[in-house]
């Protein structure tokens, strides 16, 4: 082929000028386009064994599909991931989760921004960040890397983060659909109806859709008997025919393509992130008329025409390399951090509650655990993250508290650990999870070499090949997967009930994902914290909350409950699973079983109150605030709708906001609604309506239990919505 006057370039300033549509533009280029370049744009571009390198292409820079030097077509220039970007020495956020707990979309917008400046600084153009599958059951080893167990309060933060990223790089939602186990995610078919599929699993993915997500990534796992990659219904006739998706999808990764074909005429644009099974097959099936010219170019233009629109609208400002882990991203990580964490729990001890700490009155402090050393930012999955520096708790507090003595303990010695908390004026426990314990994990075990070599790898030499090949991949992936168990380690159990009973102004510190159960010892400590996996900064911001230089900003995202029982069924090595309506809160709720932390609970440092007074058809609810505390504070304005005349009824999340008041001061916040909880769709005609029901509308700090239900509607604070 010769080289062209009308290249990606001259595409892209047409767009922008507004003389051509992405598509009109997208159509051109493709005009110039042999066939083999035609389907190069069609899956990654790494070749197929540098595959077993892919941690190390990842650190090194975006990993590119179609990129077609020819047209000056960039093609999409993928990195990850959820936790900021996986490239270089970039700033490790706190995970998704420790994000979603500050309920602050806002807050997530500018963590986008960041993301997204220093993966374009690093030559990405497309980024992996934005995963939104509902926490179905909190074993789920990536658990971190998602937003909780509610659509709407998913939906609100995935949008935003997708909102922030979409300036620079083209965002890409994951994992349509129904990912949210671990271990058997290669294999696990996940049966589902139509009402809790569009209803539960799905309205969180539409709402990034509706925000502007340039691409979604299809799952690995089956749904309905059907691999997600290959799944028409789900990538054609969901994704475009009723939610009008004009991006392109992208295979997750090696194992997320089956049918090289099917999956192509599914709607599933580009195979990622290497030359595996397209590379093989298509050529030769469009030859053979198995793969028509058409749905090529139809995926062609989708591609293109996704890249070009991006181009033409993307802030014109380079970011510059310095922005990457500079100053200001790391004070965000930070202050990200201090507002995600959430405080459980605060008893007081002696007449005040233990927390903020007194810094004023210490001399000496204890802080315990394996874990007060390890900057913990998260499982070693495709989302780690290589930031420059870090910061333990040990090291945060030793930093915020000169002129103390702060002794540490990593609690081996359980003996040691009691003794030096007994010595001090507060014992800081840090307890929880690591990547050992939860996370993303590929082992031999659960993938197999079709992808890479073509067939199987039953066969003991292959098998022993592709173990070596993929020592790499292991070293990364390795460990990690779904918790066989939601509490704490029985050692670490032991510690904190000696720690507790040595010092009875106690602080646990927990570090994970996911819920942990902790009935066996929550009874013994006044304060607990729920810190995370808390970022780059994680430390510091540790520090901040505990010292009372921020305030723990957090609420959960998902429920606490005192027993693994009263949670759905859930198997790691499920071969296939039904996913129904029933899960988190709402579960708990249904079942009457007392929660240990509700849906949406968390503390500050001051008390407010909220009243309902008014909703109207804009879709607004005006809530009045107060603090009634003696500290400027913070709190999350929480709405919830309840059928008042079912049985039990059970109240759904349509709406939060975060508000931040003055000591003693009060203010009307308006609050945008969701109703989408209220309504079901007609799996015959795809038509959205009201659910039957006596709708009441509370404003709470928390979900509202039974009580707080009657006592709303006693108080005639609910209003017909
Ligand atoms: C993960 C995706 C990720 C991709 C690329 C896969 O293993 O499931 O979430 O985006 O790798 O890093």
């Amino acid at each position: 082929m010769t080289t062209t006057s009308f290249g990606f370039g001259e595409a892209t300033k047409l767009v922008r000028s507004g003389s051509s549509t992405p598509g009109d533009a997208a159509d051109r280029l493709l005009a110039q386009m042999s066939d083999k370049e035609l389907l190069w744009l069609l899956d990654g571009d790494v070749p197929r064994f540098k595959v077993f390198t892919l941690p190390k292409l990842i650190a090194a820079g975006p990993v590119a599909a179609g990129r077609t030097d020819r047209l000056g077509i960039p093609g999409i220039r993928f990195s990850d991931g959820p936790r900021g970007v996986v490239m270089g020495a970039s700033t490790a956020f706190p995970v998704t989760m420790a994000r979603a707990a500050t309920w602050d979309p806002a807050l997530e917008e500018r963590v986008g921004l960041a993301m997204g400046r220093e993966a374009r600084a690093q030559g990405a153009n497309y980024s992996g960040a934005v995963c939104v599958n509902l926490l179905r059951h909190p074993a789920w080893g990536r658990a971190q890397e998602c937003y909780g167990e509610d659509p709407v309060l998913i939906g609100r933060m995935g949008a935003a983060l997708t909102m922030g990223l979409r300036p620079n790089v083209m965002a890409c939602v994951k994992h349509f659909a129904l990912n949210s186990m671990e271990n058997a995610r290669f294999t696990v078919d996940v049966k589902v109806a139509p009402h809790p599929l569009h209803e539960v699993y799905l309205p969180h993915f539409k709402a990034v859709v509706d925000a502007g997500a340039e691409s979604v990534m299809s799952a690995y796992n089956k749904v309905n008997g059907e691999w997600a990659g290959d799944s028409r219904p789900l990538l054609t006739d969901i994704l475009r025919g009723e939610w009008g998706f004009d991006g392109i999808v992208t295979s997750d990764w090696v194992w997320g393509v089956h049918d090289p074909v099917r999956s192509l005429q599914a709607g599933n644009e580009i195979e990622m992130p290497a030359r595996l099974l397209r590379a093989r097959t298509l050529h030769k099936a469009l030859r053979d008329g198995r793969l028509s010219r058409d749905t090529v170019v139809t995926a062609g233009r989708r591609i293109l025409a996704t890249q070009l629109r991006h181009y033409a609208t993307r802030e014109t400002a380079q970011p510059a390399p310095s922005v990457v882990a500079g100053a200001e991203h790391r004070a965000l990580a930070r202050l990200v951090a201090a507002r995600g964490a959430v405080l459980l729990k605060n008893d007081a001890v002696a007449g005040t509650p233990l927390l903020p700490l007194n810094v004023a009155a210490l001399r000496r402090v204890a802080v315990i655990g394996r874990l007060a050393t390890e900057a913990n930012t998260g499982d070693h999955g495709s989302s780690l993250v290589h930031p420059p520096s870090t910061s333990s708790p040990l090291e945060g507090l030793r930093e915020a508290l000169p002129g103390i003595v702060v002794t540490h303990a990593d609690g081996s010695d359980v003996a040691a650990a009691a003794r030096i908390a007994a010595e001090a004026d507060v014992a800081v426990m840090i307890a929880g999870m690591t990547h050992d314990d939860e996370g993303e994990r590929i082992s031999n075990e659960n993938v197999d070499g079709t992808a890479v070599f073509g067939f199987p790898f039953t066969w003991g030499p292959v098998k022993w090949l592709m173990k070596k090949l993929s020592s790499g991949v292991a070293g990364q992936f390795g460990q990690g997967g779904d918790r066989q168990c939601l509490t704490l380690s029985p050692e670490e159990e032991a510690l904190v009930a000696a720690v507790a009973s040595a010092n009875p102004r106690t602080v646990v510190v927990l570090i994970g994902g996911s819920a942990i159960l902790m009935e066996r010892w929550r009874g013994a400590v006044p304060s607990i914290l729920m810190a995370w996996y808390p970022g780059m900064e994680g430390g510091r911001a540790i520090a901040d909350v505990l010292t009372g230089v921020q305030e723990p900003g957090g609420r959960l995202p998902f429920v606490i409950p005192t027993d693994a029982a009263h949670l759905p069924f859930f198997d790691v090595g499920a071969t296939s699973i039904v996913y129904d309506e029933w899960w988190g809160q709402r579960m708990l709720d249904r079942d009457n079983h007392v929660a240990a932390f509700r849906f949406g609970h968390g503390l500050g440092y001051t008390d407010f109150t909220f009243r309902l007074t008014g909703y109207g058809d804009d879709g607004m609810a005006s809530v009045a605030v107060r603090n009634i505390g003696a500290r400027d504070g913070a709190a999350i304005v929480q709405l919830y709708a309840f059928d008042s005349k079912a049985s039990p009824p059970i109240p759904q999340l349509v709406g939060f906001a975060r508000v931040e008041l003055a000591a003693k001061a009060d203010t009307s916040v308006s609050v945008t609604l969701d109703l989408g909880p209220l309504h079901q769709r007609d799996p015959d005609t795809a038509v959205w309506s009201r659910r039957p029901g006596a709708w009441r509308l509370v404003a709470a700090p928390v979900s509202p239990d039974a009580a707080a239900m009657a006592t709303a509607l006693a108080d005639g604070h609910t209003l017909l919505c």
